[in-house]
């Protein structure tokens, strides 16, 4: 026989259990995650507050349920086999997003809107307990990482595409290139030839309104070949193609050329090039061509940038193993704020369509690639006045 205390203690006793198993509920009802326990009957025991929310079964559906009652799309797929290996032989499982996409039918209840499916982490485990069997299953909602993980590879497919692009245009801009070189530079010399031949009359006596006409068409086409030739050069220098053919090179014969070269296009800017005394026999290291060609864009700027009437010097200074050949003009100089541009590509310090003097503004970027590929230096003084020094240092030639 049972004692009256003994019963009482017994009653007590049992009153904890119930009320440690009412906080337990309480406490699992708090978890961010869902929580369900299956007996070894397969039968629900345990429903946290996760799970009510995201099947929208409530606890006294589901208590006591089977599992396959539960979820019936569930029967005889990958989660029900995990669950009885869990009960049957004690084995953890776990059930990743990648492989198992979304697992349970479970959903964020959006009120209004569809509801969206919640992408999930499985994972099962055995317990036991009082010699009995049960299987925790533990859900975590993978929503937010599964989200990034999709605009991670829509960005990735993004980026993808627009290298695509940019590649599929370099391929555009060599091939734009050569056919410039070719399919234009070509007939647009041709047109240049016949058009300054009617111009000069040769071909006949051309009524003023027309000799007008053409002597714009002329003046035009000309222009358009410059472009065309500066596009062409810098294009080369890029991918390095142009060739230099160096070797020792008469300094004063090369001056000489480039100003009778552009003696025309200064009385155009009524300039006059005027070389201070050289002395005669210095030998650079450097191309010839392209020498004159850093030397023409110098003298047609300074003649371009100058004021009517003014001379522009040029001047020839050697230092150790270098030479220096300056041109100074007396022009407004360059602005403050353009200095850092000059050399750079399509660069103007009045890039506007109103501008007075003609040029495509690569003239200084093709001069400077130049020079530096002969091992030269370039670069401009503002000297005292008014005006601008651009001077390059060349290297002088020395026998071996
Ligand atoms: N001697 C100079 N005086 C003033 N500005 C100059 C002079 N030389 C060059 N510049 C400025 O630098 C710009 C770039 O020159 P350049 O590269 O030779 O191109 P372009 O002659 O075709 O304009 C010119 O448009 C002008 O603004
Ligand atoms: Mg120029």
């Amino acid at each position: 026989m049972l004692s009256d205390s003994d019963s009482v203690a017994r009653d007590v006793k049992a009153e904890q259990t119930g009320l440690l198993a009412n906080l337990f509920g309480k406490v699992l009802d708090f978890s961010e995650n869902g929580l369900f326990l299956v007996d070894s009957d397969r039968k629900v025991i345990l429903w946290n507050e996760w799970m009510v929310q995201a099947s929208s079964l409530g606890r006294e559906e589901v208590m006591g349920a089977a599992f396959v009652e539960v979820f019936p799309d569930l029967k005889g797929k990958r989660i029900e086999s995990v669950i009885n290996a869990a009960l049957d032989a004690h084995t953890a499982s776990l059930l990743s997003r990648s492989l198992n996409k979304a697992i349970f039918p479970l959903y964020f209840s959006e009120l209004g809107g569809e509801n969206q499916r919640i992408e999930q982490s499985v994972t099962v485990k055995p317990i036991q307990s009082d010699g009995h069997d049960y299987c925790l299953v533990q859900i975590t909602d993978v929503t937010p990482m599964v989200q990034r993980e999709g605009v991670l590879r829509v960005l990735a497919k993004e980026a993808e595409a627009a290298l695509e692009v940019a590649e599929e245009a370099s391929r555009f801009k060599s091939e734009f290139t050569s056919t410039v070189s070719h399919e234009l530079r070509t007939p647009l010399t041709s047109i240049r030839g016949s058009l300054g031949l009617i111009a000069s009359g040769v071909m006949g006596e051309l009524k003023p309104e027309i000799g007008r006409l053409i002597s714009i068409a002329c003046n035009n086409t000309e222009r358009l070949l410059f472009l065309i030739n500066d596009i062409l050069d810098i294009s080369k220098i890029e991918s390095g193609k142009i060739g230099f053919v160096m070797g020792p090179v008469d300094l004063l014969a090369v001056l000489l050329q480039s100003i009778e070269a552009n003696q025309a296009y200064g009385e155009q800017y009524e300039v006059r090039y005027v070389l201070n005394d050289v002395v005669g026999g210095i030998t650079v290291y450097a191309d010839t061509d392209r020498l004159m060609q850093v030397l023409n864009n110098l003298l047609s700027n300074a003649a371009k940038f100058s004021p009517k009437g003014v001379e522009v010097e040029i001047n020839v200074i050697r230092k150790n193993k270098m030479v220096r050949v300056e041109v100074r003009d007396y022009g407004s100089g360059i602005p403050e704020q353009f200095k850092s541009r000059i050399f750079e590509k399509f660069s103007q310090a009045d890039g506007s369509d109103t501008r007075k003097v003609g040029g495509t503004g690569l003239g200084l970027s093709i001069s400077k690639a130049i020079v530096e590929q002969m091992g030269g230096v370039i670069g401009f003084n503002v000297p005292e006045g008014q005006g601008t020094i651009f001077y390059i240092d060349i290297c002088l030639f020395k026998e071996k």
